[in-house]
């Protein structure tokens, strides 16, 4: 770097970037949050260049030195990357080359900032998988556990937003864990993707110096390196793959939260969440808003909204490096900063919230949601399924001309419906029978949702044995 000049490649101007110019193209604001990538992956050149013999052994351990120096000055708050250069690899070497003047140049040799900022990138990336994927793993420990308390309490299951057929809120919370079971393993996955090191591809095109790519791969915990130096420099994948894993969990959380906001609100009464999560009015004293709920459900469109701004931002782009491709970070940093904090807040949320099992099964009197299972009684009983259909239509719409409901029907009524009701009837009209028949596997009966607890546990473990490859790989 040249002293006073703060650009990596004054050398052919003679004039400045205008200062709009600079303040424009700037990214430093963003990417300081990857001064802990820089300085892993620098450090991890010199010590290869040390090995290599590119550098002397002394004069990588100088390098590295400094380069934890600098670390220690960052984190005891002495010295902070600032405003002053362009970006954090910029800021990063001017430090170096304070410390030890022109050795610094030295480190970057065989490499470019489209090599380094793909690399850092993935490594940022990578860290911030492990965050979200414990927070999500907490999440999903959560819905189980409520599942395990609720495994007896039925509650209305609704299609098109109707009553339909009985269920337990344990086999209603179970589908939104499994929900949350397959984005953790989207993010474990997307993570084996992106693993790969750019290092080495230089600008574009590879290098002539003997870079040893394997070895800066496994020091920075890839799996091995990118195969091709162009796709190295050029590819986004793994933001905008990312990106489509928070937003697509953050519309499950959307959906989820929607249902709290609903369930809280006077005419449901199945939850009441608690303080801690809710806020009052400023004009309406007996007020309590769900406004964390609604604000999960409301950022889940800044995570669509970047997930389409990356994408759109990837579209035009010839290969290789260009510098659109800087503003992936924002949208990245923003969606980061966004879902950990849902995910956090849902699994508090859920943790506190108090759940009225009476409402449930009271939203279950005279709602006709049984009449399937009467229906099914007579197929038991020998009737086609079709006929059983129309005839259990025509007792509910008895019912309902009487001002009564299927809990008020007697065996004569029944019967003259179809002989082939016996007393035993009567008992297809209690919820919980309905729920405790649906024995099959994946059915909202208590031991079948218990099975599946089992199951998701077990679907669990085999992700984070996957994401605990992909996060300590060594
Ligand atoms: N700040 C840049 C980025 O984040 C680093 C790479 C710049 N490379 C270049 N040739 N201008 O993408």
């Amino acid at each position: 770097m040249q002293g006073r000049d703060r650009k990596m490649w004054g050398g052919r101007f003679e004039g400045k970037l205008s200062p709009e110019a600079e303040a424009y193209s700037f990214s430093l604001q963003h990417d300081q949050r990857l001064w802990k990538q820089e300085l892993h992956a620098c450090a991890a050149h010199a010590r290869m260049m040390g090995i290599t013999g590119m550098l002397s052994a002394h004069e990588a351990n100088r390098i590295i030195d400094a380069l934890l120096e600098i670390h220690d000055e960052i984190e005891a708050e002495v010295w902070h990357p600032s405003g002053a250069y362009e970006d954090i690899h910029t800021a990063i070497e001017a430090r170096l080359y304070e410390k030890i003047g022109a050795l610094a140049g030295k480190l970057h040799t065989g490499r470019s900032r489209n090599d380094l900022v793909a690399t850092e990138t993935r490594m940022w990336v990578r860290e911030r998988t492990g965050d979200l994927a414990r927070a999500l793993l907490r999440l999903c420990e959560q819905l189980m556990e409520l599942a395990q308390q609720h495994l007896e309490t039925p509650m209305p299951g609704l299609t098109h937003q109707q009553h339909a057929q009985p269920v337990t809120l344990a086999q209603h919370l179970m589908a939104h864990c499994w929900a949350f079971i397959r984005d953790l393993s989207r993010l474990a996955h997307a993570g084996d993707r992106m693993n790969l090191c750019p290092l080495g591809a230089g600008a574009l095109s590879g290098t002539s110096f003997p870079i040893d790519r394997e070895l800066l791969a496994a020091e920075l915990g890839f799996a091995m390196p990118a195969p091709n130096s162009m796709d190295a420099v050029a590819d986004r994948d793994f933001v905008a793959e990312y990106l489509f894993v928070c937003a697509l969990l953050m519309v499950h959380l959307s959906r989820l939260a929607q249902e709290l906001i609903l369930w809280s609100a006077p005419e449901y009464g199945y939850v009441e969440l608690s303080d801690e999560h809710t806020t009052g009015s400023s004009i309406m004293p007996q007020k309590k808003n769900p406004d964390i709920a609604e604000l999960i459900r409301g950022r889940s469109a800044l995570a669509i909204g970047n997930l389409t701004g990356m994408l759109a931002l990837l579209k035009g782009l010839p290969l290789t490096y260009n510098r659109d491709l800087q503003d992936d970070k924002p949208l990245l940093f923003a969606t980061l900063d966004t879902v950990i904090p849902s995910v956090i807040l849902m699994r508090q949320m859920l943790e506190k919230a108090r759940w009225d099992a009476e409402r449930m099964r009271a939203a279950l009197q005279g709602d006709f949601s049984t009449a399937t299972e009467l229906a099914d009684y007579l197929v038991r009983k020998g009737v086609p399924f079709r006929e059983a259909h129309g005839i259990v239509g025509g007792i509910v719409r008895e019912c309902l001309q009487q001002g009564i409901t299927l809990e008020d029907l007697t065996l004569e009524m029944l019967q003259r419906h179809h002989p082939r009701f016996e007393a035993d009837a009567l008992e297809a009209i209690d919820p919980m029978h309905a729920i405790r028949a649906r024995t099959i596997q994946g059915g909202t009966a208590p031991e079948a949702v218990q099975q599946q607890i089992e199951q998701a546990k077990q679907w669990l473990g085999v992700i984070e044995h996957q994401l605990n490859e992909l996060l300590n790989p060594n």
